[in-house]
């Protein structure tokens, strides 16, 4: 199979508010896939046409070969979900809770000890399992959560924010067992806010107001969003500044990253002027996805104004 996930098109209207607007993304197998954009710009929507919940309006696709519509129950069955607001039962025990997913998902008898055993050790829980989910903290909830979804061994998994709201060595965590899980050859689709784990993504789709306005590599969207020479300016007085500096007529962009101007130029031969024109001494830095981000972001507010 080339593609896991195919759509054509896809759209999804509720009323006459447009959720998802004609989108068209394929996803190689193994692939960890990043689904990025602002919120409310339709990413959960399109999850859960893809794993058959919602019903789209118009367009069409295959998950794992089988028709968006027509095998929505054959999807469900095959594929993994954890979606923003995941579910666990906070008044039974850990085991309680990975005991209940297992026969959701009809796994055999004889075979759910040795699954929710490996479960428990992925989401460093072994010897923990009779404890309540209620006194769990939130990483663990989270790879519990991971755990009730992946029980089943899907080939493909679909992650919805899983690493908002727990700590940055969590997500870390978190994110290197989805890692150990695409080199064992799982599909990954994965949305997250966290610029550093779309660092990690092999492929990322952008999309803003339910249209994919970006789909390619981390390096590549550098290279292909961000044409110019970017700069990193240390000015104590950014804030006043910024708007004489994007005067400049070589200034394409400028926006504040924590003390830092992000500046591009036209290109590097404006650098020393600029560098006069501001006193400041600034240094040439690879444009990072935020810049990109950022960039897109711009680009389609202009558009729509
Ligand atoms: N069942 C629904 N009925 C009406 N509007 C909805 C429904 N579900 C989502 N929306 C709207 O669709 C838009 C996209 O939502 P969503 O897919 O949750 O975005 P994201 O996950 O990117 O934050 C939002 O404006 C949301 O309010
Ligand atoms: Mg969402």
């Amino acid at each position: 199979m080339e593609y896991v996930v195919s759509t054509n098109g896809l759209t999804k209207i509720f009323g006459n508010f447009t959720a998802v607007d004609n989108l068209t993304i394929n996803i190689r197998p193994g692939e960890i896939y990043g689904f990025l954009g602002p919120n409310g710009s339709g990413k959960t929507t399109t999850i859960r046409m893809l794993c058959g919940l919602l019903e789209p309006t118009s367009g069409s696709g295959t998950v794992l070969g089988y028709d968006l519509v027509r095998e929505s129950e054959k999807i469900k069955s095959k594929i993994g979900y954890m979606s923003q607001k995941f579910s666990l039962y906070e008044d039974l025990t850990v085991y309680e809770n990975l005991d209940f997913y297992a026969g959701m998902y009809s796994i055999p008898y004889q075979e759910r000890k040795k699954r929710i055993g490996e479960m428990l050790e992925m989401s460093l829980l072994a010897g923990r399992e009779d404890e309540l989910v209620s006194n769990l903290s939130g990483g663990f909830k989270q790879r519990l959560a991971m755990g009730c979804s992946i029980i089943s061994r899907p080939s493909l998994l679909f992650l919805d924010e899983p690493t908002s709201g727990i700590s940055p060595t969590s997500r870390r965590m978190f994110f290197q067992i989805i890692q150990r899980m695409a080199n064992e050859g799982v599909t990954v689709m994965v949305t997250t806010h966290f610029m550093d784990e779309a660092e990690r993504c092999y492929q990322i789709a952008f999309i803003s107001e339910g249209m994919l306005i970006a789909n390619d590599t981390p390096d590549n969207l550098k290279q292909k969003v961000i044409t110019g020479c970017m700069l990193e300016a240390d000015l104590p007085d950014a804030l006043r500044r910024i708007d004489s500096i994007e005067k400049l007529p070589y200034v394409k962009d400028c926006t504040i990253h924590g003390q830092m101007l992000h500046v591009l130029l036209e290109s590097e031969s404006h650098l020393e002027a600029f560098n006069q024109f501001t006193g400041a001494n600034s240094t040439i830095i690879e444009p990072s996805l935020e810049d990109v981000f950022i960039s897109l972001a711009r680009k389609k507010r202009k558009q729509v104004s």
